[in-house]
């Protein structure tokens, strides 16, 4: 195995010369430490199949969904979707915001397993932000302010705001859609200790908001001006994608988020998204 950390980067590394099919518990629990330390392990090129995808995301925990997902405007049928009023189309744009994943359903994710099949001609690269490091470079005054809040997390928040709610709704104002769910929305602290490094990082994104105590403006502004901070150089990075790409990240350190590209050419990633612990990744009132 070789790994190279990125250049001018609080994280990230990129592996070669190992086979993610073929790792003892040894090489594994070495790939796993890298994997904390770094955070985002980027493999060029590996080409797994997606059932290798889905084991290889099970030595780093139980799955969220069953197994990997497509992240595409490809329908079952072949259809490219483009049109900017389409469902597929808005769900696709509202992951152009910085985010970690699942933090809108009752347990955040613990990480995932993403990889390119079919990429567009240009555009279309997955950024990363490192919230341990935005959490020790933040203003000191700032850092205490925040260190005791909490935040809500949904989706119906974070596509609403963006003009991406679907266009289908139920009678009774709810989405037939995975995390549009009717139960109460996720609190979160903005601080939260990482459960296998013991270092504090923020929580933020698109689908934070209301912090509790502060008034709906107040709020908004305070993490509009956290998380446009937060996602800034050295703390992004951008990888745009080549044909058989893998990569696995910590979604309880860093933000992620897609970047546009042209929706009428076709793209298909897949998704296999790595289930938090319930101990550690509950929502404070799940
Ligand atoms: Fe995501």
């Amino acid at each position: 195995m070789q790994a190279i950390n990125l250049d001018g980067v609080s994280f990230g590394a990129v592996v070669s010369n190992i086979d993610l099919e073929d790792l003892d518990e040894q090489h594994f629990g070495e790939l796993y430490q890298l994997w904390l330390d770094r955070a985002l392990l980027i493999f060029p090129e590996a080409h797994l199949t997606l059932e290798a995808q889905d084991t290889f995301a099970k030595r780093f925990g139980k799955l969220e969904f069953p197994k990997a997902v497509p992240i595409s405007n490809i329908d079952k049928d072949g259809k490219v979707h483009s049109a900017r009023n389409d469902d597929v189309v808005k769900s696709l744009r509202g992951n152009e915001g910085w985010h970690h994943d699942s933090t809108y359903m009752p347990i955040q994710a613990k990480g995932a397993v993403f990889s390119a099949e079919i990429i567009p001609s240009e555009g279309g690269s997955t950024g990363w932000a490192d919230m341990r490091a935005a959490y020790e470079q933040l203003d000191d005054q700032l850092r205490t302010k925040i260190n005791e809040l909490t935040a809500s997390h949904s989706l119906y928040y974070s596509q609403g705001r963006a003009g991406y709610l679907p266009s289908q709704q139920n009678e009774d104002g709810t989405y037939e859609m995975y995390g549009y769910h009717n139960q109460e929305v996720p609190l979160r602290p903005l601080v939260k200790v990482h459960p296998e490094t013991g270092r504090p990082n923020l929580v933020i994104g698109r689908h934070a908001h209301d912090i509790t105590g502060m008034d709906s403006q107040e709020s908004e502004s305070l993490l509009d001006e956290l998380n446009d901070w937060a996602c800034q150089e050295p703390r992004t990075y951008h990888h745009q994608w080549k044909v058989g790409d893998v990569v696995i990240w910590d979604n309880r350190r860093l933000m992620h988020r897609g970047t546009p590209f042209d929706m009428s050419e076709p793209r298909r990633m897949w998704h296999t998204r790595i289930a938090g612990e319930p101990q550690t990744e509950l929502a404070l009132n799940h």
